[in-house]
């Protein structure tokens, strides 16, 4: 007798992104745990019951938990997050015992990808490290927003032989692009960090990729960066949030003599 949790990939926004595997996951669950965070978009947590209205055909339950809020304010910043850490194990780990019987299935359904800029699987391990709960766990793969992105823009994220590297706009925007790395995706960028990169620079840009509301836009950074910030101010005002991902390419460079 052995409780199973599973972390479900989900897609990034095309209900129809869900892969079989998916759909065969959430029909293995008898309770969805969503962990909602305080500035968490209603459309995002809509989605979620969507996904499984549509696609699981026997009974279940969902519950919602909220994802405590992290002191961002505090001076030592190692501790704070430490602090929030633990305390977020703790109601997850109360939750799984509650609410999934000791023989039952829970499911944490995942934006995009688990593996790629999500803590579900760093939480999992915290939970399981306090020994307040057992579990086995699997975790099913989803169509990352980058996949997405890529597919929307019909371009492939690898040149042959070439790597690409996956970061955030913060660290382009602190420290440029990546001196050894052609090819970079900029996930989670709240400041416009293709600004502050060559005019030459490629990208390939999408909100609410997957979506109705899907924008695309591409192009050199010089002649397209005013249209996406633009329509970047535009559609947050519309609609009070937004999630854009891009790909920013540098020219190849000439091969050696
Ligand atoms: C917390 S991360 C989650 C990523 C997710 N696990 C994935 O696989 O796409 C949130 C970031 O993902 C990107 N993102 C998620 N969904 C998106 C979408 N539909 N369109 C564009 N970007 C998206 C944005 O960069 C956003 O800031």
């Amino acid at each position: 007798m052995t409780r199973h949790m599973l972390v479900i990939g989900i897609g990034a926004g095309d209900p129809d992104d869900l892969t079989l595997n998916a759909v065969k996951a959430l029909n293995r669950a008898d309770v969805f745990l969503i962990l909602t965070k305080g500035d968490e978009k209603r459309e995002l947590t809509d989605l979620r019951r969507e996904i499984l209205t549509r696609h699981v055909t026997r009974p279940h339950r969902l519950v919602e938990i909220r994802d405590p809020e992290r002191d961002r304010t505090a001076p030592a910043y190692a501790d704070a997050v430490a602090d929030w850490r633990s305390r977020r194990a703790d109601l997850i780990a109360a939750a799984i015992r509650d609410e999934v019987s000791p023989d039952g299935c829970g499911a944490f359904l995942v934006w995009g990808d688990p593996a790629l800029y999500d803590s579900t699987i760093a939480v999992i391990e915290d939970v399981l490290a306090r020994g307040t709960v057992t579990f086995d766990w699997s975790v099913i793969p989803g169509i990352s927003s980058v996949a997405a992105l890529a597919a929307a823009h019909r371009v492939s994220l690898t040149r042959v032989g070439r790597p690409v590297q996956i970061t955030t706009g913060r660290l382009v925007s602190d420290n440029g692009l990546p001196p050894d790395v052609d090819d970079v995706v900029v996930m989670l960028d709240g400041r416009t960090a293709f600004t502050t990169v060559p005019g030459d620079t490629e990208i390939f840009w999408g909100a609410y990729v997957g979506t109705p509301d899907e924008i695309l836009i591409a192009g050199r950074v010089a002649d397209v960066a005013d249209a996406i910030i633009a329509a970047r101010a535009e559609a947050r005002w519309r609609k009070g949030w937004i999630m854009d991902t891009y790909l920013m390419r540098r020219g190849t460079p000439a091969p050696p003599p």
